[in-house]
């Protein structure tokens, strides 16, 4: 039939194939050289003292989307994370920006909140001489964190100021004009359109929020979605550090693969910028997977175990452990202390999203 993916590894996207095999390898003579060295040279994975700025024999992980690739279309990224001034996107910021919006009080007495989101065409830089021609909500990726309390009135004013048409499709219990479904109620945005989407929020949880506009891979690929947090209405015990890490992917040459990842929009940005922690302090951390392309992404912890809240629907914990996969739209809470001061790596227990970018490390102060 038309339109089925074939099965044959020859018409994997080329950096799928490259991962495929030795012989593949081995039939790129440039490629066979740092794989060998690779297996040696596991970067930032290795351990203690393996950052990827350590990888002595000047092959950090950041330069091995030139050679996977094998596209010619990252020729000008050497590595590393781009600075955030440059990227216009700074994930260090995006771990503790929850947007309230504007509050104000019904007659009912509930507490409503509005947002004014925008989609716009924008171009980042998500890698050093990496350009993304993206669509953005607020011109950022990911779009604004969303925070409402369980109950509140919630209006979203949203305009389309991109070339195309977009949504913003919720996930959340609300009435299906208000889906952001292509089609149902106000449907598609046009360019140049507006619509407010308007219902209460809930259930409690950590969710979120993309274009639903169809071709979706496309539209959410782009770089059109964010966090949605709903806080119970008797709240959560209280965190002494509480983040959002939203986990996405970037396909920057085209064909229907990523060749970076990243946690909260730019690659290899905790490595250099690690998240500050005390030792003891209750960390919470609402992960949201939202990328594209790749069915599962997770993330994994080094030296610590935390405890999982899947979709943060429930006040106990599910699962106690170091290591979370999520497909894409699932997300959850994690909970922790880090008993010990140092330096510990997050990242895809994925190697290969984590060698493209999604790592990165908790840097605990001692208390
Ligand atoms: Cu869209
Ligand atoms: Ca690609
Ligand atoms: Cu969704």
């Amino acid at each position: 039939m038309d339109g089925l993916p074939k099965l044959d590894s020859k018409a994997l996207p080329s950096r799928r194939r490259m991962l495929s095999g030795a012989a593949a390898l081995a039939a790129v003579p440039a490629l066979a050289g740092w794989a060998s060295l690779d297996i040696e040279d596991v970067g930032g994975l290795a351990g203690p003292g393996g950052s990827h700025h350590g990888a002595g024999a000047g092959q950090p992980p950041g330069t091995r989307p030139t050679g996977l690739n094998n596209h010619g279309g990252h020729a000008g990224f050497a590595g590393g994370s781009v600075p955030v001034e440059r990227a216009g996107i700074d994930p260090s910021s995006i771990l503790y920006d929850f947007d309230r919006g504007r509050t104000s009080t019904l007659p009912d007495g509930r507490t409503l909140r509005e947002w004014d989101i925008v989609a716009v065409d924008q171009e980042f830089e998500i890698a050093p001489g990496v350009m993304f021609p993206g669509w953005s909500y607020n011109g950022r990726i990911p779009g604004p964190t969303l925070w409402a309390q369980q109950g509140d009135a919630l209006r979203i004013h949203f305009t389309n100021a991109g070339a195309h048409p977009h949504t913003i499709h919720f996930h959340g219990i609300h009435r299906a004009e208000m889906d952001g479904t292509p089609g149902i109620g106000a449907g598609s945005i046009a360019p140049g359109q507006s619509f407010t989407y308007e219902f209460d929020a809930t259930p409690f949880g950590t969710h979120l929020y993309h274009c639903h506009q169809s071709p979706l891979a496309p539209h959410i690929a782009k770089g059109l979605y964010g966090g949605f947090i709903i806080e119970p209405k008797e709240g959560r015990p209280k965190a002494d550090n509480e983040m959002v890490m939203v986990m996405n992917g970037y396909n920057t040459d085209g064909g229907d693969d990523n060749e970076f990842y990243s946690v909260n929009g730019l690659p290899f940005h905790f490595m250099d910028f690690p998240v500050q922690v005390k030792q003891n302090e209750l960390v919470r951390i609402h992960l949201i997977n939202v990328l594209e392309y790749d069915p599962i992404n997770s993330f994994h912890l080094h030296g610590n175990f935390f405890h999982y809240y899947p979709t943060g629907t429930m006040l106990t914990p599910s699962e106690y452990t170091d290591t979370v996969s999520q497909v894409q739209g699932q997300r959850g809470i994690l909970e922790l202390r880090f008993p010990y001061p140092g330096k510990y790596m997050f990242h895809a227990h994925k190697t290969e999203f984590a060698e493209l970018g999604w790592m990165g490390f908790f840097e605990v102060s001692a208390s």
